[in-house]
């Protein structure tokens, strides 16, 4: 008999059936809220009417239709509707299927465009797990360790996490970019800089938000060097954090985004975008893929953006977020160091009485959510995070409902 890999670690028990909104059902028909949505990808829900019937009509009329070889309906829809939510002067697009191939497309650009190796990635960010992606990857020696050898040319930057140094955010942020300037000086010339790639809010590393100070001190030196500022909006993308993109909660620029996730609903897409200045820059034969720009999986994405704008999910993902955050903070127990996130992107640090990172309560009490009926993950480098990314269509009930399990698990810890 055959059986998936052993290696491939569940985070849950649930054999689910089916999904339906917020929730999952297994297949004895028990529900569970899912605060998980598939790592951050069902922010409309699960099968949501809208997203399903453009599904299913697609299906029926043309399911692939290689995009270097014709191009379809769909996919120019979706284009043009991403023209009316991308950051300005963002207005060339490249699709793929997977977040870690749409960051090893901008590595590709960001690379051709400069004509310079290196690119600058900071400490604790999470890209994907192809070689590059994963040599750019810093949120856990799991996602590199074992194959190596790496790719060459990828430095580390300090992210400014100031719970871990024990400092504030404006110590945490001088210190960074202080960091970030000795590197330029000694490890990466600025002339042999690509670019810096860097998520707004720390994902798999532990949802550590950024700051303003942070990513236009990294703008203003992209710009003195001729340095390009990659945000991989993979995970906070499409109004997670409560604005359509996250690096908008930072009055900041990028010249090149990576997209995935959020963008289809559940449908394998992603991609990048640059302006098209940039993106010409890359090399003739440079961009292309089987699967890229599928056309069920863009019907799918043209209707997720419908549903985001018609459902007003951003301003949602706000509200509910600073309910979620706000209810997690005011059950905080000593067992949590730290609460933070961006919109309905929440984590809680589980820490020991010494501060160290506490792995064994953090997983115990993502177990007992489950057990009662609340699907969490955990995150960051010793997997000590408990991480909150319900649907953007999340309710005010779900949310209470959700936190008065919170509350219990808390309580029985
Ligand atoms: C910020 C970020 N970048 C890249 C990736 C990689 O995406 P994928 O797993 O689709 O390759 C992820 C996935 O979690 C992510 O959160």
């Amino acid at each position: 008999m055959t059986e998936l890999s052993p290696v491939l670690k569940q985070a849950t028990p649930v054999h689910v059936d089916h999904g339906a909104g917020c929730y999952l059902y297994d297949t004895d028909g028990r529900r569970y809220l899912d605060f998980t949505a598939g790592i951050g990808v069902t922010s409309t829900g699960h099968c949501h009417p809208t997203v399903v019937a453009a599904a299913q009509a697609q299906v029926a009329s043309l399911i692939h239709g290689q995009y270097t070889t014709v191009l379809h309906r769909p996919l120019l829809e979706l284009t043009e509707r991403l023209g009316t939510v991308l950051p300005e002067g963002l207005d060339a697009l490249f699709f793929a299927n997977s977040g870690s191939e749409a960051v090893e497309a901008a590595l590709r650009l960001v690379r051709q465009a400069t004509g310079r190796p290196n690119v600058v990635v900071f400490h604790g960010g999470f890209h994907g797990r192809t070689v590059a992606a994963a040599t750019m990857t810093t949120s856990g020696t799991r996602f590199s360790a074992g194959f190596s050898p790496l790719m060459s040319g990828v430095h580390v930057a300090p992210f400014p996490t100031a719970f871990r140094y024990g400092w504030s955010e404006e110590e945490a942020t001088d210190f960074a970019l202080r960091e970030l300037d000795y590197l330029l000086a000694t490890l990466t010339s600025p002339a042999e800089t690509a670019a810096f790639l860097v998520e707004p809010v720390l994902g798999e590393g532990g949802y550590i938000p950024g700051n303003t100070r942070f990513f236009q001190g990294l703008r203003e030196r992209a710009d003195r060097h001729g340095i390009l500022l990659v945000f991989d909006e993979i995970q906070t993308g499409f109004g997670r954090t409560g604005k359509f993109f996250g690096h908008q909660h930072f009055d900041v620029r990028p010249d090149v985004i990576t997209i995935a996730k959020g963008l289809a609903s559940g449908f394998p897409l992603s991609g990048i975008a640059a302006s098209r200045e940039l993106m010409a820059k890359a090399w003739p034969g440079s961009q292309g893929g089987t699967y890229g720009g599928n056309a069920v999986a863009c019907a799918a994405a043209v209707a997720t953006l419908q549903v985001i704008e018609a459902e007003g999910l951003v301003d949602n993902a706000a509200v509910r977020g600073a309910q979620l955050r706000g209810g997690v903070e005011s059950l905080a127990t000593k067992a949590i160091g730290d609460v933070r996130g961006l919109g309905l992107l929440v984590g809680a640090e589980f820490t020991t009485p010494t501060g160290e990172p506490d792995t064994a309560t953090a997983t115990a009490a993502q177990q007992a959510a489950v057990d009662k009926g609340l699907l969490l993950l955990t995150c960051g480098a010793h997997m000590n995070v408990v991480r909150m990314i319900p649907p953007l269509i999340v309710t005010e009930t779900q949310v209470e409902d959700a936190l008065a399990i919170w509350s219990e698990v808390l309580a029985q810890l």
